[in-house]
């Protein structure tokens, strides 16, 4: 893993293979942030810099600073006095970005110093760190990642160092995310999810519970058996917690695990179907952000419950046509609600159903649920914006905050006769709709059935962002991409400091 440390020597005359350099796009063409790279800029300019958004451009050095070479990443219109707070964050966010191209970029060289600290040195050590990931279990891709990042800054205060170290364990996090949703499917069945996650949160000093097969059966789990049922490789069900003596509130993360998913009987098509290995993107995202926070030291309990499961045909198979009856909590077993199977692919909000009520038994404040629950939210939003369901108030400020951390996040409404397509003649809820249409509003309603009234909740639809199908860009790799990592954790330390 990447070294970062701040330095408050010159950054042009610390020797090092490469120094970063931030390019604004300008009025009269690209230009340094600081004017004292004026000279290196205009020598970059000559080798086709314009200082936009998502470009590299790297030079010798030639004499101009005592690193071999400079590397220069756009970071598009500089900022104004007088941008909105939405200006300011999209601008935070071109700083990110082009920390982590640079990082790409420098991989294999033992140290890089960044001038991109002097811009936003949080946003800069993100991004770099985020750029330094590397997923090198099955294969090295290519050179390391860079081994030494050097972040220049005015003066190395306490406030620098904070800084700093709250950027390690948000990328830390993302990162113990992002390496889950990229084993390969087979190296990761529920079990060794489970393992994997009570590993990381017991090293971090968190409480652990998990529900093998027979547990969740006793328990009443029956939306998490009915999925997992297909599978050789049963389910799981993993709570980790962090509770802080004095917690000033209390807050419940939600994840679907399916590590893959094929649809089961009502099979998917062949064409992308690997990529369902990343349908655990919403379990290993919540168990992530309960460990940061807890390293993090926020005044607030956290606790996330994984629903885990695989969702394989078979002979042992649940089928469309069955009946499902859900964990019913408090109540005890035999009084969840039921749910009639229409399609064994709509198979995550099964799993979260149950996941669901276990989770607010603990009468948290908030609960925030994440998944990569359909495809529908792909189509209407793309690959760069979660789509987010729930109570208004705190829908609206998870969507905002997704924005603010560089993860992209819409406010989505859940209209009421929507609600209907899920009336079902034999049970509580049908698990599909019978009219197509606002599939990803739909299976909100689905999750919103489950959830105690009056409980600020929020649905965060991941489907698209959670996984990069296409090349690296900025600071994302190709696979796993950490989302909504980043923005749990600002919501959690929203919640933590209003
Ligand atoms: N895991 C998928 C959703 C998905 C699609 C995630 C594309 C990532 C990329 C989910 O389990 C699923 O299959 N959803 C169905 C629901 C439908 C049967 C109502 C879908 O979206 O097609
Ligand atoms: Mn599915
Ligand atoms: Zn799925």
């Amino acid at each position: 893993m990447t070294r970062l440390s701040l330095s408050i020597a010159s950054p042009s005359t610390t020797a090092a293979d490469s120094l970063v350099l931030g390019v604004y796009q300008g009025e009269d063409g690209p230009a340094a942030a600081d004017p004292e790279f004026d000279a290196a800029v205009q020598a970059m300019a000559l080798a086709g810099a314009a200082g936009k958004p998502g470009t590299v451009t790297t030079i010798p050095a030639a004499g101009l600073v005592s690193a071999e070479r400079i590397i220069g990443v756009g970071l598009g219109r500089p900022p104004a006095e007088g941008d909105t707070a939405e200006q300011s964050a999209a601008h935070r966010e071109r700083v990110r970005q082009a920390a982590g191209a640079a990082s790409r970029s420098a991989a294999g060289r033992e140290k890089v110093v960044s001038t991109l600290s002097r811009i936003d040195l949080g946003a800069a050590a993100e991004g770099h760190l985020l750029g330094a990931y590397v997923f090198d279990t099955y294969k090295a891709a290519g050179p390391p990642p860079v081994d030494q990042l050097v972040l220049s800054v005015p003066s190395a205060d306490k406030n620098a160092k904070a800084e700093l170290l709250r950027a390690e364990i948000t990328v830390e996090a993302v990162a113990f995310a992002r390496s889950l949703v990229n084993s390969a499917p087979n190296d990761l069945p529920p079990a060794v999810f489970a393992d994997r996650a009570a590993a990381a949160a017991r090293e971090a000093g968190l409480t652990v519970q998990v529900l093998d097969e027979k547990a969740l059966a006793k328990g009443g789990y029956g939306g998490i058996i009915g999925v997992g049922s297909g599978s050789s490789r049963p389910p799981r069900l993993v709570r980790v917690s962090y509770r802080p003596a004095g917690a000033k509130a209390s807050v419940a993360l939600v994840g679907k695990g399916i590590t893959f998913d094929s649809g089961g009987l009502s099979i998917k098509p062949a064409a992308k179907m690997d990529q369902m290995t990343s349908d655990m993107a919403g379990a290993a995202a919540v168990v992530a952000t309960a460990i940061a926070a807890a390293k993090l030291h926020l005044p607030i309990a956290v606790t996330a419950t994984a629903a885990l499961a695989e969702n394989l045909p078979s002979g042992t198979a649940y089928r469309p046509g069955d009946v499902l009856r859900h964990y019913g909590g408090a109540k005890g077993k035999g009084t969840g609600k039921t749910v009639h199977v229409l399609n064994t692919d709509a198979e995550g909000r099964l799993v979260l159903a149950d996941a669901i009520v276990r989770a607010c038994e603990d009468n948290p404040d908030y609960l925030l649920e994440t998944a990569t629950l359909t495809g529908a939210q792909v189509v209407a939003l793309g690959n760069r914006t979660m789509g987010v369901m729930g109570s208004p108030a705190l829908r609206d400020r998870v969507a905002e905050l997704a924005r603010e951390v560089g993860e992209g996040g819409w406010a989505m409404p859940l209209p009421e006769h929507l609600r209907e397509g899920l009336d079902s003649p034999l049970a509580d809820l049908a698990n599909i709709a019978g009219e197509p249409g606002g599939g990803m509003l739909v299976a909100g309603h689905y999750l919103a059935a489950f959830v105690p009234d009056g409980l600020d909740w929020a649905h965060l639809d991941v489907a698209g962002p959670a996984f990069n199908s296409g090349k690296p860009y900025g600071y994302t790799g190709s696979g796993g991409t950490g989302v909504p990592v980043r923005t749990l954790l600002a919501v959690l330390q929203d919640i933590a400091t209003p």
